[in-house]
């Protein structure tokens, strides 16, 4: 019996989804390593505030009950901090588990995806999980490219995902151009703004999507407490749309889908607002250095407007990635978003860290 062959048609030819290099894997791999320094997967180098993570303790006793099976609560916090009613909000097992659910909810068999390349992987996945065709729109000079992701519209078109800032990339699209883009689209096709970086950006031309859904019904916007807040461990995203879109939502959605753990850290952190902005001035600080370092040494690096860099090494350099695991840095190769040519993204770490990237660069390039 080949079980593959029982698989659905349309599902045997998906690549699973493949994360950075864990640390605890690279040791088993190198065991010869005194230090490892992860710097793959967009991760905040800072564990959650002390505040949270009493709060999960705090939890724990509390673990032999089902959560709150729609997290109220927390929609109710994050309607009150971002001023709009209740009804629009929506979370989510990680901003992820929001983009599968939207297409499983609103993609028919012969509706089309459209999505820049490269972008967040997972765009592609679920598209080839629904059966349905992929549009997917080159970038520009490392930026999304609007004007032809719009030209890409047809009939069939009932999704665009707008990933701002782009992973891996780290640029951004401002808000004339966003503007522009939005004007004419029919409101029938869904505009996912992907917006996983949000609390990074200080270009203060950046869109304001929330502002932007009181005159447009068909805007989503996806948001995550993965990346600033510290609580990628703990999987939990949301999203801020029409009503109607989040009732359809909770029709697909598991009954628990969101833990126990997720929605009081989430909650807890969102009071600390302030502290968690205070990070972005160093995230700022930290990312001009290695930026600056890695052009030193021949590497295009655009600009970011997120936590991580994409570095496309001069001609030449080997399989640079490769050469940095086996001294302990674990970075993304970018292969799989269709990048070749040994081109990586580098989270930032802390200062020591990326003091310790930037150095082990220069010994190896
Ligand atoms: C652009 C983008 N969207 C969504 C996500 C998923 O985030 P979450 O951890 O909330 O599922 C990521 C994670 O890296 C991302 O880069």
């Amino acid at each position: 019996m080949k079980f593959k062959d029982l698989m659905q048609p349309h599902l045997r030819n998906v690549k699973p989804y493949v994360p950075g290099k864990p640390i605890e894997e690279l040791r088993r791999e190198k065991d010869h390593l005194d230090e490892i320094i992860k710097l793959a997967s967009n991760e905040n180098p800072y564990p959650p505030l002390e505040e949270v993570k009493q709060a999960i303790a705090n939890e724990i006793a509390h673990l032999n009950r089902y959560p709150n099976s729609g997290s109220y609560y927390l929609c109710s916090d994050l309607a009150e901090y971002h001023h709009l009613d209740h009804n629009k909000l929506f979370v989510g097992n990680g901003s992820n588990e929001i983009i599968d659910l939207l297409v499983r909810a609103f993609i028919s068999p012969n509706e089309e995806i459209i999505y820049p390349f490269p972008s967040f992987i997972i765009y592609p996945i679920v598209t080839q999980l629904a059966g349905v065709k992929a549009v997917e729109v080159p970038l520009q000079d490392y930026r999304l490219d609007l004007p032809a992701m719009k030209r890409s519209i047809t009939d069939n078109t009932k999704m665009i995902f707008v990933c701002n800032p782009n992973n891996p990339t780290g640029t951004y699209v401002n808000q004339a151009e966003v503007e522009a883009f939005l004007d004419g689209i029919r409101q029938e096709i869904l505009i996912v703004f992907d917006e996983a970086y949000y609390e990074y950006v200080v270009a203060e031309d950046f869109p304001n999507t929330i502002d932007l859904t009181k005159n447009r019904d068909n805007i989503i916007i996806l948001r995550t407490f993965s990346k600033i807040h510290s609580l990628s461990g703990l999987r939990i995203g949301y999203m801020i749309a029409h009503e109607e879109i989040v009732t359809c939502l909770h029709k697909v959605r598991q009954p628990f889908n969101v833990n126990r753990m997720a929605q009081i850290a989430a909650r807890e952190a969102l009071k600390h607002s302030d502290k968690i902005r205070a990070r972005i001035g160093e995230n700022r600080e930290q990312m001009a250095f290695v930026r600056e370092e890695m052009q030193k040494l021949g590497f295009t690096v655009p600009p970011s407007q997120t936590n991580f860099l994409l570095a496309v090494p001069p001609p030449d350099s080997g399989d640079i990635i490769e050469r940095l695991m086996d001294h302990g840095i674990i970075v993304r190769g970018m292969r799989p978003f269709g990048l070749g040519g040994g081109t990586f993204r580098v989270t930032i770490g802390t200062r020591d860290e990326n003091v310790k990237f930037i150095n082990k660069l220069k010994e190896l390039r």
